[in-house]
C-alpha cells in the first residue's frame, strides 16, 4: 500500500518543452546483460526508475559492483565480481524483466537459477518460448519450488518463436550471443529496444545481425568486453505523454525522442483530429483541432503498441464520438476501464474489444492504479477531467515513467502528492 495518493485537478492544458528519459524496455535488457561482459560497462541515459532500482540491488546482491548516478543518468557495472547464478524468488518477484537474468546467467555461468518474475497482472503472460530457446541452445531447464532452473554448455540452434515475443527474443538472444557457433530466430519481435540491446551487445563484441526484423542472425564469441553505451529514449513514455499533450489540448513538444519509433500512434493521433510534427529528435503536438472516431488494433511492433492501449482509451473517452480499440496482445488488460467509469467514462468491453462512447466531460473521481500502464491511463484521464482525481496506489507508475508528476508540473498540469 503506498503511503501518498496523486491528486490531479484536471482541465489544464500541457504547454511547453518536456525531455524524454532512457526507455524502461531496454534498460530492464541492457543491465541484465552487462553480466555477461569480462569488462566494466558505463550505461548513459539511464532511466531512475524503480525497474533499474531493483536490477541494481539485483546485481550488487550477486557480486557485481554497481552504482546509479541519478543526475547524471549514469549506471556504471563492474561484473567481474559476481559469484552467484542464484536470484531468489524475494528480488525476482519485483518486476518482469527480472527473468532476463536467467539468459545472462546462463550464458556467464551455464547455469542460472531464478526465481519466478513479478510484473504488471494483464494477463497469464506464460514464458515457454524463452524455456523453447533455452532448450534449442542445449540447456536442460527445469521448474521447481517457484524456481527456473537452467544449466549446459550452450550451443548454436535455430530457434522459431511460436510467436513474436519481446521478452522469449530477448532472453535467447542473451543465451544464444556467447554460444558456440551460429543461431538464428526466426518470427523473433521487432521493437525497438530488441535493436537497443543488439546495439549494445555488438558493441560489446558480440556478432548478431538482423535485430528489428523477424530473424536475428547470431554467431556466438568466445567473450564480451566493456565499454560505454546509451540506451535509446522511451517508446512507451514517448507516446503517453503525446496522448496526454493531445487529450488536454495542450501545445507540447517533447525533446530526446526517435519520432519514427511513433508512426503508428502519430497516425492514429492525426485520424483522431490531432497534428504530430516531427523533427529529428523532436516530436510537436500543437491544440487539437477536432474529436474524429478512431478505431485501433494493437500488434507487435511497427504495429500499435499494445503499451499505449490503455492511454488511449482515456483519449478517446471524450467528445461525442465513439471508438474502439481491439487488444491482440494481453488478455487483461482493461482493468482500468472500471476505474474510468466512475469518472463519466462509457466504455463497454466485447471480447478483447473496447467499446468506447465519447462523453462530454470526464469528472474528477478517487481511482486506484492496478498497473503501469493502467496508471498512466488514469492520470491522462485526471488531466482531462474537470474537478479533481485522487489517485491511489501511484508507486507503480514509477516503475515505468522517470519523474512524470515533476514533467506534468513543468508543462502547467496541476498535481500534487497527499499523504494517505
Ligand atoms: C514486453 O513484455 C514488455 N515488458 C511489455 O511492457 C510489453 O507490453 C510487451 O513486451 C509487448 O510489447 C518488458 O519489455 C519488460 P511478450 P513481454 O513476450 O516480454 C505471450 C510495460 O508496461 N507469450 O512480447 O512479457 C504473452 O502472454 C510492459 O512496459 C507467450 O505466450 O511480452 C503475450 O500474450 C507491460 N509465451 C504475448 O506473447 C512466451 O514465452 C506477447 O508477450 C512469451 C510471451
Amino acid at each position: 500500500m503506498d503511503t501518498y495518493k496523486l491528486l490531479i485537478t484536471g482541465g489544464q492544458p500541457l504547454k511547453g518543452d518536456v525531455e524524454i528519459s532512457g526507455g524502461k524496455n531496454t534498460s530492464v535488457a541492457v543491465i541484465p546483460a552487462t553480466l555477461m561482459c569480462d569488462e566494466p560497462c558505463v550505461i548513459e541515459n539511464m532511466p531512475d526508475i524503480e525497474d533499474v532500482h531493483v536490477l541494481r540491488d539485483i546485481l550488487q546482491m550477486l557480486g557485481a559492483k554497481v552504482s546509479y548516478d541519478s543526475t547524471l543518468k549514469r549506471l556504471s557495472v563492474d561484473p567481474r565480481g559476481v559469484n552467484s547464478c542464484e536470484v531468489p524468488y524475494r528480488q525476482t518477484r519485483r518486476m518482469r524483466a527480472s527473468y532476463y537474468l536467467l539468459g545472462a546467467l546462463l550464458t556467464r555461468f551455464g547455469e542460472a537459477n531464478v526465481g519466478y518474475p513479478g510484473g504488471c497482472a494483464i494477463g497469464n503472460r506464460p514464458f515457454d518460448q524463452h524455456i523453447k530457446g533455452f532448450r534449442a541452445l542445449g540447456a536442460t531447464v527445469t521448474e521447481a519450488n517457484g524456481m527456473i532452473c537452467a544449466k549446459g554448455k550452450l550451443s548454436g540452434a535455430t530457434v522459431y518463436f511460436d510467436r513474436p515475443t519481446v521478452g522469449g527474443t530477448v532472453n535467447v538472444m542473451l543465451a544464444a550471443v556467447k554460444a558456440k557457433g551460429n543461431s538464428v530466430l526466426l518470427n523473433a519481435a521487432k521493437e525497438p529496444h530488441i535493436v537497443d540491446l543488439a546495439n549494445f551487445l555488438n558493441a560489446m563484441g558480440a556478432k548478431i545481425k538482423g535485430a528489428g526484423t523477424d530473424m536475428i542472425r547470431i554467431r556466438g564469441v568466445e567473450s564480451l568486453h566493456g565499454g560505454t553505451y546509451a540506451v535509446i529514449p522511451d517508446q512507451i513514455e514517448t507516446g503517453t505523454l503525446m496522448i496526454a499533450a493531445a487529450a488536454t489540448r495542450g501545445d507540447v513538444t517533447l525533446h530526446g525522442c526517435i519520432p519514427t519509433h511513433m508512426e503508428s500512434l502519430s497516425a492514429k493521433l492525426l485520424e483522431r483530429g490531432a497534428s504530430v510534427t516531427d523533427m529529428d529528435d523532436d516530436s510537436g503536438i500543437p491544440p487539437m483541432s477536432a474529436h474524429r472516431a478512431v478505431n485501433i488494433k494493437t500488434q507487435e511492433y511497427p504495429g500499435f503498441p499494445t503499451d499505449l492501449h490503455q492511454p488511449m482509451i482515456a483519449l478517446l473517452c471524450m467528445a461525442q464520438v465513439n471508438s474502439l480499440i481491439h487488444e491482440t496482445i494481453f488478455e487483461s488488460r482493461f482493468k482500468h476501464l472500471s476505474e474510468m467509469r466512475r469518472m463519466g467514462a462509457h466504455v463497454q468491453i466485447m471480447e478483447q474489444t473496447a467499446l468506447i462512447e465519447g462523453v462530454p466531460e470526464l469528472h474528477g473521481a478517487p481511482v486506484t492504479v492496478t498497473d503501469l500502464r493502467a496508471g498512466a491511463a488514469l492520470v491522462v484521464a485526471g488531466l482531462m477531467a474537470t474537478g479533481t482525481t485522487e489517485i491511489y496506489e501511484p508507486g507503480l507508475i514509477e516503475r515505468g515513467y522517470e519523474h512524470l508528476e515533476e514533467k506534468l508540473r513543468s508543462l502547467g498540469a496541476i498535481i500534487r502528492r497527499e499523504p494517505v
